[in-house]
């Protein structure tokens, strides 16, 4: 039987993940630090699968041609180029049967997801599994990528997203392979990075979500997307996808890490690590 082992939530800063990549040796020693204790946990809980919740931001997917949700199901997910060559990281190997049966379950249930049998993923994805895993060779786990769209208006309300999740935990708790899952929520924390709110940073609001993304999630599925971007800014509003990550894990969690720090770019960098303890109920 897949089981959902564990939750994470995660920024996905490009910085960040030369921070990560630098050991603590090169700049963002300080973020390196804060985010370290992560990879010995992770490590130690031996996971099959990750799925990787993330937002692609006009790389695989063009402002013409963007789906709400997307969900990968090919056999590999290379790095895209973004512009000046693709990130130096191993192409991530998909698990292919959870994929599908994600699809053959989620879709059913009313989530509408679009099917992607080719998928580059970029900084979205790749710094999240840098941050946790840091520079090996080949990724440690398989993955399934689900992207959805946080960049272009209307997107999609923090509540659809945690039903979403909690859709695809109820699909993981039938998947009949025994697969240890994790499922990671990459983006936030707050930040804008345009306009005359650029470098906006709400460290109360941030500290708020970090608290009841674990044990009050269903108020933060309360907040509207404008909310989000009033309180996190307007790339802040990446934060809806850790409603997915929550949705997916049961009622009873615990909170094993939770980390901040400001500013990775000019934006505010967080994580949290959620044990699923009884799985989903
Ligand atoms: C930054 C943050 C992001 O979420 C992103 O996608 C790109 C850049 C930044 O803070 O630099
Ligand atoms: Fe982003």
């Amino acid at each position: 039987m897949a089981e959902v082992i564990a939750g994470i939530g995660v920024s996905h800063i490009p910085t960040l993940g030369v921070a990560m990549e630098a050991d603590g040796n090169g700049p963002g020693a300080g973020v390196f630090e804060t985010f370290a204790p992560v990879r010995e946990w992770i490590r130690q809980l031996d996971l099959d699968t990750l799925i990787v919740v993330y937002n692609d931001h006009a790389s695989a997917f063009s402002l013409e041609l963007l789906p709400t949700f997307v969900i990968g199901a090919a056999e590999f997910y290379a790095p895209a180029d973004e512009g000046y060559g693709a990130r130096n990281v191993p192409v991530a190997q998909g698990n292919i049967d959870l994929s599908w049966h994600l699809i053959d379950s989620v879709i059913p249930a009313g989530f509408d997801l679009a099917v992607a049998q080719k998928l580059d993923v970029d900084h979205g994805f790749t710094v999240p599994l840098t941050v946790l895993f840091g520079s090996p060779e080949a990724w440690p786990v398989t993955v399934v990528p689900i992207a959805v769209n946080v960049i272009q208006q209307p997107t999609p309300s923090a509540q659809r997203c945690f039903d979403l999740g909690r859709a695809i935990g109820r699909a993981i708790a039938t998947f009949p392979h025994t697969t240890r899952i994790g499922v990671v929520g990459t983006g936030g924390m707050s930040h804008q990075l345009q306009g005359r709110r650029a470098g906006h940073i709400n460290s109360e609001f941030d500290q708020m979500f970090l608290s009841e993304i674990v044990d009050k999630p269903e108020r933060l599925a309360e907040l509207s997307n404008t909310d989000y971007i009033r309180e996190a800014g307007s790339e802040g509003a990446e934060l809806v996808m850790w409603l997915v990550m929550r949705g997916a894990l049961g009622d009873d969690v615990t909170s094993v890490l939770s980390a901040y720090h400001v500013p990775v770019s000019n934006t505010a960098a967080g994580l949290v690590a959620i044990n699923n303890d009884r799985g989903q109920q």
